[in-house]
């Protein structure tokens, strides 16, 4: 088992990254100082799949649970589901000095998330990711969020968790689809500050994919210590925390293009946004023309979409797309900005990007 701190302070928490964690689980929650009974937040699919197993691990610590199991879907991260939860939360009296258990991949985490950090103005929560998307991404370094009619995550907190428990075990009952979903974040991480790690991936991931523990467990590992670092530096996105979001801006316009649906998952999204912004850094000068085709090549060897013609169905055309981009977090002060490269492993952010070139790239990749 491997253990990463994330380094916040007073804040500060680890990951814990090996199998059987979710019966490791009350012994772990002890070592926070719970007793009593413990209040999961998850979804009908996961709960199906894991909730039984937590449950197990949370007694042989000599620990109770209730639980809420919320629909699966991204329309969970709502209001009406959220003040569900908040209110479910307070009718179990969970306290400022309980924990909260969030078991499920990134709606479940980011909403419960949320919801900890309201509750009471505050309570500790622990995220048990059960994605390969939610083990890397968005189980650590506290962005909590539900989704407004005006966008994505647009209302929320950084509120860091006290504890990760991240499962690879769990990994075995994903989809094929849904892992290679997950993998677009794995492989970000690569493309934008670790060359030897996508090194590492061109040799790993089709191993890793095939459910190799050792190399998923690696993955996740490198994965989550890169962005502990970041978050440890930049906490609250002032800076290099952004770069965490290679290959976001295509993507948040492509998801807002096919109707957060079932046609592009988020990862599936990172993946055709890190291929395109690799594009774009190759035509503006930025890396040479080598980087932005192994890109394509490990993706394609990975049976991954990395170009909008990918992508089933119509959709709209390059200035819609980039029209779509303007509507992202990371506009500011109406300037859009890109996470370009100046090679693998090397990511920085700018404004200083010619659209005419982003819409030629967009219009080539349809
Ligand atoms: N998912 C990007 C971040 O946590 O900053």
């Amino acid at each position: 088992m491997e253990t990463l701190r994330v380094d916040l302070a007073d804040r500060s928490y680890d990951i814990l990254i090996g199998q059987d964690l979710l019966k490791q689980a009350g012994h772990r929650l002890r070592t926070l100082g719970v007793s009593g009974r413990v209040a999961v937040v998850t979804d009908e699919n996961v709960a199906a799949l894991h909730l039984e197993a937590l449950g197990d691990g949370l007694n042989d610590a000599g620990l109770s649970m209730v639980s809420l199991t919320l629909p699966a879907g991204e329309a969970t991260k709502s209001w009406p589901h959220f003040s569900k939860t908040v209110d479910w939360l307070l009718e179990q009296r969970v306290e400022r000095g309980d924990i909260i258990i969030a078991l499920g991949g990134g709606v479940i985490g980011d909403l419960v998330g949320f919801a900890a950090a309201v509750l009471r103005r505050g309570v500790r929560y622990v995220q048990i990711p059960t994605s390969l998307l939610a083990q890397v991404d968005s189980s650590v370094g506290g962005k909590t969020a539900i989704n407004s009619v005006h966008g994505k995550n647009l209302i929320g907190a950084f509120h860091q968790p006290a504890l990760v428990l991240a499962d690879v075990d769990v990994l075995g009952t994903l989809s094929e689809r849904d892992f290679l979903a997950g993998y677009g974040e794995v492989v970000k991480y690569g493309l934008l500050g670790d060359s030897v790690f996508f090194n590492w991936l061109e040799d790993n991931a089709k191993d890793m994919a095939n459910g190799d523990i050792a190399k998923r467990i690696y993955a996740v590992k490198r994965s989550c210590e890169m962005k502990a670092e970041i978050v440890s530096r930049d906490e609250t996105e002032q800076g290099e925390r952004a770069l965490l979001n290679l290959g976001h801006t295509f993507c948040h316009a492509l998801e807002a293009a096919t109707g957060f649906s079932n046609r592009l998952l988020h990862g599936e999204g990172v993946a055709v946004g890190c291929a395109l912004a690799f594009e774009v850094s190759s035509r503006i000068g930025l890396c040479s023309q080598e980087d932005p085709s192994r890109v394509r090549a490990h993706l394609e060897k990975m049976g991954m979409m990395r170009d909008l013609r990918d992508i089933p169905g119509d959709l709209p055309d390059a200035d819609v797309l980039i029209g779509l981009m303007g509507q992202d977090k990371k506009v500011v002060a109406g300037t859009l900005n890109f996470i370009m490269a100046r090679g693998i492993g090397e990511a920085f952010v700018t404004s200083d990007v010619d659209l005419d070139v982003v819409r030629q790239v967009l219009t080539d990749s349809a």
